[in-house]
């Protein structure tokens, strides 16, 4: 029987990560991965090709609506969906292949086959032709990741109703694309039709755009998003689809009761959340712990209730991120070779790759307010930033909350183009317990839009420069 010092179930950016990390300190690893492929829900079905579907489709709005102003003369561009979709899957292929070369790098064996816990150090694995084998380890990590919530009553057939994973595959545009869930998902892939010709409606429960994040930002974004032409239905709540005719019927309700309203569409995205994948790996057999929402539970050190049994990434409570994931599995596989290992929640980035972009680090101005932590703004809006200017780009802004006594940050928000990437220096400056002052006093080079965070961080001390 073969023999380990780890073995992961799991190879999505939690269970790859850290098998790559327990390897690099000496362990013995193998990995356990039902799909055919690396890189779990993010490489696959997730982060990469959302990404590239964003990216061309970026593209495409501009080259069609942009470039006109800037005195560029092209034609109007044509969509060719088959070889957009073609570049998405390169963007996958090459990722999940980068998986498969890193685990032959760092001598990582990887099973073929659904994994399911045998209780403390063992586990069956379960080939796609039925055959199984059981292999022993010291350890095990469950980094089995989360899948689709669905809506009850709502049928998904990944053709006209759609999760994210059907999404990213529609054959044709759809002249009317209904999404539910004013989420991550729905308005990253709701920006994607709508580039590409789509009329896209949002329904959402709540009565405001992406929950959990700062609500003026959400406000700005959601501003944004209907000037270029998404329509938003705030607290509502698709109850039914029908689908039996040529164009879906969606019934859409107040979500605090009330008249019913009915919707046409050509495609429903599904898009109100994820749940926990945890069927089929034997954990309520092995006495393993969930908690009322089905996630695993472990304990600050990521150990599950059960000795040398381990969970990590969207199985466990906190943020469906990948690079959550990937952090908590550098830290457990530092946690099993007697390291330190250890992730700052207060200090994970967050980004939302629409265009413009949301980013945001730390605690948002409701989560403060509800804290009763008395905090400072600082606020710099890309209209008064030369780049932004420059580009004619200057929707959105960029905002400081730091201590009222001791000036340390304890959350930045922002909306704007290349958020995403100018998130990182807050991060930094977090996680080393900077504050407003520190950045302020950072040098920024000119013209940046990066000089848009060192004024919100002055505006925090009322001393910004350029407004
Ligand atoms: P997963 O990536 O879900 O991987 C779990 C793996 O475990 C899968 O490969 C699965 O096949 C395997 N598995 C499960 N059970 C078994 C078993 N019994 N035996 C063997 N193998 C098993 N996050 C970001 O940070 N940025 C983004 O831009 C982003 N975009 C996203 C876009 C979409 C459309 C979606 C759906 C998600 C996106 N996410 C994004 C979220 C991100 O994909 C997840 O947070 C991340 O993949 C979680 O990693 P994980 O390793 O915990 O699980
Ligand atoms: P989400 O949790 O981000 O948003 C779901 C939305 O649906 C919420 O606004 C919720 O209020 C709403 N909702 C729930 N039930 C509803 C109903 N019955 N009717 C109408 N609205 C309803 O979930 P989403 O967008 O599905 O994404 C799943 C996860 O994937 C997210 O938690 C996110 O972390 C991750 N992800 C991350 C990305 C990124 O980092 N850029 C990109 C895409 C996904």
């Amino acid at each position: 029987m073969a023999s380990y010092d780890l073995v992961v179930i799991g190879s999505g950016p939690g269970g790859y990560v850290c098998a790559i990390r327990a390897a690099q300190l000496g362990m013995k690893v193998a990995v356990v991965e039902k799909w055919s492929t690396f890189g779990g829900t993010c490489l696959n079905i997730g982060c990469i090709p959302s990404k590239a579907l964003l990216y061309a489709s970026e593209l495409f709005e501009e080259a069609g609506h942009k470039f006109d102003k800037m005195g560029i003369k092209v034609s109007k561009p044509e969509l060719d969906l088959p070889t957009l979709l073609k570049f998405k899957d390169q963007a996958v292929d090459g990722n999940v292949k980068g998986v498969a070369f890193l685990f032959k790098k760092n001598k990582i064996e990887a099973f073929q086959g659904v994994g399911r816990v045998l209780g403390t150090g063992r586990v069956e694995v379960k080939a796609a032709d039925g055959k199984t084998q059981v292999v022993e380890t010291k350890n095990i990590v469950i980094a089995s990741g989360s899948d689709v919530a669905k809506l009850k009553g709502i049928e998904i057939d990944e053709k006209r109703v759609v999760s994210s994973e059907g999404a990213l595959k529609l054959g044709k545009v759809p002249a009317k694309l209904l999404v539910i869930g004013a989420g991550v998902i729905g308005l990253e892939l709701g920006s994607v039709w709508r580039r590409l010709g789509a009329e896209v409606t949002v329904v959402e429960f709540l009565d405001r755009i992406l929950p959990g994040m700062d609500g003026e930002v959400a406000r700005q974004f959601q501003r944004i998003l209907e000037k270029q032409g998404i329509t938003f239905k705030l607290g509502a709540k698709v109850t039914s689809v029908d689908a039996s005719v040529k164009l879906l019927k969606a019934q859409i309700e107040p979500a605090a009761g009330g008249a019913a309203q009915t919707l046409d569409a050509d495609v429903v995205l599904v898009a109100i959340g994820r749940v926990p994948v945890t069927d089929g790996l034997g954990l309520k057999e092995a006495g393993v712990a969930l908690d009322n929402r089905g996630r695993v539970v472990v304990d600050p050190h990521f150990a599950t209730n059960v000795a040398g049994i381990y969970a990590i990434g969207d199985v466990i409570a906190g943020p469906l991120l990948a690079h959550k994931a990937e952090d908590e599995g550098v830290a457990v596989a530092e946690i099993l070779a007697g390291q330190a290992g250890h992730v700052n929640y207060d200090a994970i980035p967050a980004v939302v790759y629409t265009s413009p972009e949301v980013a945001s680090v730390g605690k948002t101005e409701e989560e403060l307010k509800q804290a009763g932590i008395a905090y400072n703004v600082g606020k710099f809006p890309f209209t008064a930033n030369g780049r932004a200017k420059s580009n004619q780009a200057t929707d959105g802004f960029v905002k400081f909350l730091a201590d009222a006594k001791t000036d340390r940050v304890l959350g930045v928000h922002m909306v704007g183009v290349e958020v995403g990437e100018m998130i990182h220096e807050c991060a930094v400056l977090m996680e080393f317990g900077g504050s407003a002052e520190d950045l302020a006093r950072t040098c920024h080079a000119h013209p940046t839009r990066s000089e848009a965070v060192k004024e919100a961080a002055l505006a925090v001390g009322k001393r910004s420069i350029h407004i």
